[in-house]
Formats: C-alpha cells, structure tokens, sequence
C-alpha cells in the first residue's frame, strides 16, 4: 500500500461487542482506511459497557485521536435485551484487559456524526464517508431523521444486519435488526428517500470470515499485549464460549467488504423490515423473486428500498485480511 494513495473516509457505530472488536482492530490498525471517527449504541451489552470496550480498544491500537461518542442508550421503541451470554458480561470476553480511562467526546453520537459528514460533504468527492453499522441502527435512524442534510457527506452505508435466508437473535431475525426492527425500516426509507447507496453484509456471511484457535492462541503467544494479543484473546474467548475449533470475525467482515469487494458476492434486491409478525418481527424479507415477471397480483408491491445484499463471501481472504492487518504483516 503506496502512502501516496487515497485513503477511505469511515465511520463506525459499534455496539462493542467481541467482533465489534475485531472489526475496530482492522478499521483502526489498515492503512487504507482513514478511521473518522466511532459512535457507540446500546446492544451486546449496556451503553456504557459499550464505550468503556470501544476507547479500549482504541487505546490498544494507539489510536486515541479518534473521536468517541455515546449515543442512543435503547431501541426506539423494543424492549431492549443485550447479548451478554454471548459477549461475555463486560460485553468484550470479561478478558481483564487494561481498561481505557479516557472519556467519549461530549454531545450525541447523532451530533458527531452529522459534524464529522457535514465537514466531508463541504470537501471533494473523495472525502464522502463510508457509515459502517454494525449494531442497531438506532442511531442511524435517529441522524437520517433529525439530519437529513447531513447525507449529503455519505459516500454509501455498509451495515451488518439482517439475512436473506436465517436468523439468529429468532427462527427469523439476526440481532442488529431484531434489537431495533422500527430503527432499520427507518433507515431503510430514508436511504431510499435520501438516495443513500446501502450494502447489507448479513448473516448469510457473517459466519463465513474464521479465525482458528490455533491461529489465536499463536496469536496471544506471539503478542502477549498490543492490538495481536487482543486479537487472540478475542477469537480464543469465542472458541471457549461456543467451544469450537474457530470463530468469526464477524463485524470484522462487513470492514473487510468496504477494503476488499471482490471478496463478497452481492444481489441487488428489494429488502423490507418485518415490524408487525408474531414470530417474524425484525425479519429483514429479502426479494429474491424474479422481478422481471408480472407481479401486479402481489398487494405489498415492492419495497421501498433496493440494496445490495451479500450472499457469498470468500471467508478465508477475509480472515487472512484481518489476521494480517492485526499483526501489522501488511
Ligand atoms: O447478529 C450479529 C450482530 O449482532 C453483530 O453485530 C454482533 O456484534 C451483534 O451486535
Ligand atoms: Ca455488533
């Protein structure tokens, strides 16, 4: 990677989270992507949870010029539930890593980032910034609602969430969207209303991108402190907990398609929230019928939005794009 070339403009929003983790490590540690700033959101665990992981690991990669903010501490209107039994109960693998004790920057996470793309949209072309979602999209909505302006400094959003095929949080619903279903169908129409391109890196490949334990435990031996060891720590925590051979990057994953795209294999389709099921609320129903057809006899027509949908995704590229971004072999 020449220094001379362009760095992407990103922007995280995390609900930190043991692959939010991971996906920190590689946003803040790549020399391709140029880290704007990360905005935190109640989820995994309870907001302050949230920003005490994410300075943390900010701080692991030496990466305290990055500006931190709290937002949304609920969904806007779901009862919220957090995923403690799978991120452990500090949220990040309850690791006894050295706590950051900084403190996030003042104001709503909304505010910072309506600054932060409001300061891209007055730059050229090249300074748009790629939002990365990868949690509930409480606060995405809540900015697209409050500021919409503020768009116009987005180049696309590239969000983990949803499936086309399963879910994890229900039968039917992946967490993110499950967590807050009304916060990704608002994102969903204002994209749509707002012209915002959207790339959905669901759980149709969130579990493909996989670390071994092995390879962690290498990890740890070979960098007992520093972003590597985290690495380790993180994947080795996740093999434990589910007691597997491996574990996804997860989040991780959704960094990777914004660095590599040639490593994700996407659809463009209609894609809708399910608000209202029994049992598929938070469901994101991707359309995968062939529109080409008459579909006049269908009453719900087609949705509002059509995204990019991830599908298939070269796991093992991407596994090794962030074993080797961690370890600084790039
Ligand atoms: O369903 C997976 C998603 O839910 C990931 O973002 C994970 O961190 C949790 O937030
Ligand atoms: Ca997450």
């Amino acid at each position: 990677m020449t220094t001379t070339a362009r760095r992407t403009p990103i922007v995280l929003d995390v609900d930190t989270g043991v692959d939010d983790a991971c996906a920190l490590l590689l946003a803040a540690l790549h020399p391709a992507l140029d880290l704007k700033a990360v905005t935190c959101v109640g989820g995994n665990a309870p907001l302050v949870d949230v920003v005490r992981n994410t300075l943390t690991v900010l701080d692991t990669c030496g990466r305290e010029d990055v500006p931190v903010a709290a937002g949304a501490a609920r969904p806007l209107l779901e009862t919220p539930v957090d995923a403690r039994h799978v991120h452990g109960n500090d949220g990040m693998g309850d690791l006894d890593w050295p706590r950051s004790c900084r403190e996030p920057a003042p104001g709503h996470a909304i505010e910072l980032l309506r600054d932060v793309l409001l300061k891209a949209a007055a730059g050229p072309e090249e300074d748009r910034v790629t939002l990365i979602p990868l949690a509930p999209m409480t606060n995405i909505a809540l900015l697209l609602r409050t500021y919409p302006e503020a768009a116009r400094g987005l180049r696309r959003i590239v969000f983990m969430g949803g499936a086309a095929h399963v879910g994890n949080a229900t039968a039917s619903a992946e967490f993110n969207v499950f967590h807050d279903p009304e916060a990704a169908a608002i994102t969903l129409d204002a994209c749509a209303d707002l012209g915002i391109e959207l790339l959905m890196y669901g759980l149709d490949v969130f579990y493909d991108p996989r670390v071994s334990l092995a390879q962690a435990a290498a990890l740890v031996a070979e960098h007992d402190s520093g972003p590597a060891g985290l690495a380790g720590r993180l994947v080795a925590f996740q093999c434990e907990r589910f007691e597997t051979d491996s574990a996804t990057v997860g989040d991780a994953g959704a960094v990777c398609a914004v660095l590599d795209p040639e490593g994700l294999t996407t659809e463009r389709l209609p894609v809708r929230v399910e608000l209202a099921g029994t049992w598929s609320r938070g469901r994101t129903i991707v359309d995968r019928r062939d529109w080409a057809g008459n579909l006049v006899q269908d009453p719900h027509g087609q949705a509002p939005a059509t995204i990019d949908v991830g599908l298939a995704v070269d796991g093992e590229r991407y596994a090794r794009l962030w074993l080797d971004t961690v370890t600084g072999a790039l």
